[in-house]
C-alpha cells in the first residue's frame, strides 16, 4: 500500500437537499483520506449520507460546500478528468434487462471512446475474470443477483479505472454470492485498484476493509482500521440475558463501579456491559443477579465489535437501527 499518496482527500464536504417541506443536510462536513491501493469502507445506517457522499465524489452530484481531490484531480475544477479515472457502481444497478452482459460491457467501453475491437477484447477479459462466461450472451434479465452485481462491477471496470466506487455491492445477495464478491474486491486490490465501498453490514466492513469510516447523520463519527476502531472500545463486553423486560437488571448494573457502561443490547432483550476484565466481572454479575432475585438466562463474554464502536459513538446499535 502506498501510504504517502491519498487517492481521495475531502475537506468539509457538504450536501444539502432542499425540498418544499424541509432542508436536509445529508452530508454535514466530511473530512476523509483514502490511500492508494486500499479497500476503504463507508459504514453507516440507512440515510446516513453514504450514497450522497459517493455520488459527490464520482461527480454525479455537485457538493453544496467543501472541496475534494479525487484520483489526483480537483473534483470541482476537473470533473471530466475525475470521471475518466474512476469507476462507479450505483446502489441500484443500471443494467438493461433486454441486453446481454457482453453487449452491456462493450457499450460501456464505447461510451468511454474505446475502439470497438479494444472494447470487445476488454469485455471478454472481464467476463472471464468475473466468471460470467456462461451467461455472457444471455439477456441480463436471466442473471442471478450475484451475476448481475458482478456484471455491474465489470461495467464499472471497463475503462480500467484506478479507483472504483461501489455503493452497497452485496446488499440483497445470498451468503455465497457475497463471499464471491468479497473475493472479487480482494482481487482488485491485489491488482492495485483502490476500492471505496459502502455497506451497512458490520461483518463486511470488518472482513473486507483495510480502513473504514463510520458515518451517521452526515458526519463521520469514527475512522481507522477495524482493529484500531475496536481497540478504542477498551476492555471486554459481557452480554447478559435476563428474564422479564430487563429494566431492573439494567439499573442494577449501571450502579456498579466495575461496569464502565451498560446498555440495552440487540432487540432480543439482552444487556451489554462494558467492563475492564470480563473474567473477573462474570462471577460478580452472577452474584448480583442472584442477590436481587433476577433470573439469568444467558451470559457470554465477547471482544468489542464494530457495533460496539458505533454504539459508543452514537448511543445506538447499528443492528438495532437496521432492524
Ligand atoms: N434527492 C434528494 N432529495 C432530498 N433528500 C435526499 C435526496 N437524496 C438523499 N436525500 C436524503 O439525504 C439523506 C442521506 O441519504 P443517502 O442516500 O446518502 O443515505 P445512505 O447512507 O446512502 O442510506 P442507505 O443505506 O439507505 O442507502 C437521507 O435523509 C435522504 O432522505
Ligand atoms: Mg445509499
Amino acid at each position: 500500500m502506498n501510504e504517502a499518496k491519498a487517492v481521495i482527500e475531502t475537506r468539509g464536504l457538504r450536501r444539502v437537499f432542499k425540498t418544499r417541506k424541509e432542508t436536509v443536510e445529508a452530508v454535514a462536513g466530511v473530512d476523509l483520506k483514502v490511500w492508494g491501493g486500499e479497500v476503504f469502507g463507508f459504514l453507516g445506517p440507512n440515510g446516513a449520507g453514504k450514497t450522497t457522499t459517493l455520488r459527490m465524489l464520482s461527480t454525479l452530484l455537485p457538493p453544496s460546500g467543501g472541496e475534494a481531490t479525487v484520483a489526483g484531480c480537483d473534483l470541482l475544477r476537473q470533473p471530466q478528468q475525475v470521471r475518466e479515472r474512476i469507476g462507479y457502481v450505483g446502489q441500484r444497478g443500471g443494467s438493461d434487462p433486454q441486453v446481454t452482459g457482453r453487449t452491456e460491457l462493450v457499450f460501456q467501453g464505447r461510451l468511454y471512446a474505446m475502439p470497438k475491437r479494444a472494447a470487445q477484447d476488454r469485455a471478454a477479459e472481464l467476463l472471464r475474470v468475473l466468471e460470467l462466461e456462461d451467461c455472457a450472451d444471455r439477456p441480463t434479465s436471466t442473471y442471478s443477483g450475484g451475476q448481475r452485481r458482478r456484471l455491474e462491477i465489470g461495467i464499472g471496470l471497463m475503462h480500467g479505472p484506478s479507483l472504483l466506487f461501489l455503493d452497497e455491492p452485496t446488499t440483497g445477495l445470498d451468503p455465497q454470492s457475497r463471499a464471491r464478491l468479497w473475493e472479487e474486491v480482494r482481487r482488485l486490490r491485489k491488482g492495485g485498484t483502490t476500492v471505496f465501498l459502502t455497506t451497512h453490514y458490520l461483518e463486511e466492513a470488518d472482513a473486507l476493509c483495510d480502513r473504514l469510516a463510520i458515518i451517521d447523520h452526515g458526519k463521520i463519527v469514527a475512522e481507522g482500521s477495524p482493529d484500531e476502531l475496536k481497540r478504542q472500545v477498551a476492555g471486554d463486553v459481557v452480554v447478559v440475558g435476563v428474564g422479564g423486560d430487563g429494566r431492573d437488571a439494567l439499573e442494577l448494573f449501571q450502579r456498579q463501579p466495575f461496569v464502565r457502561e451498560a446498555g440495552a443490547g440487540d432487540a432480543d432483550g439482552t444487556i451489554r456491559l462494558y467492563v475492564e476484565r470480563g473474567e473477573s466481572a462474570m462471577p460478580a454479575i452472577l452474584r448480583l443477579l442472584d442477590g436481587a432475585g433476577l433470573e439469568l438466562k444467558t451470559i457470554s463474554l465477547t471482544r468489542p465489535s464494530l457495533d460496539d464502536v458505533f454504539l459508543r459513538q452514537t448511543g445506538r446499535s447499528l443492528r438495532e437501527v437496521a432492524a
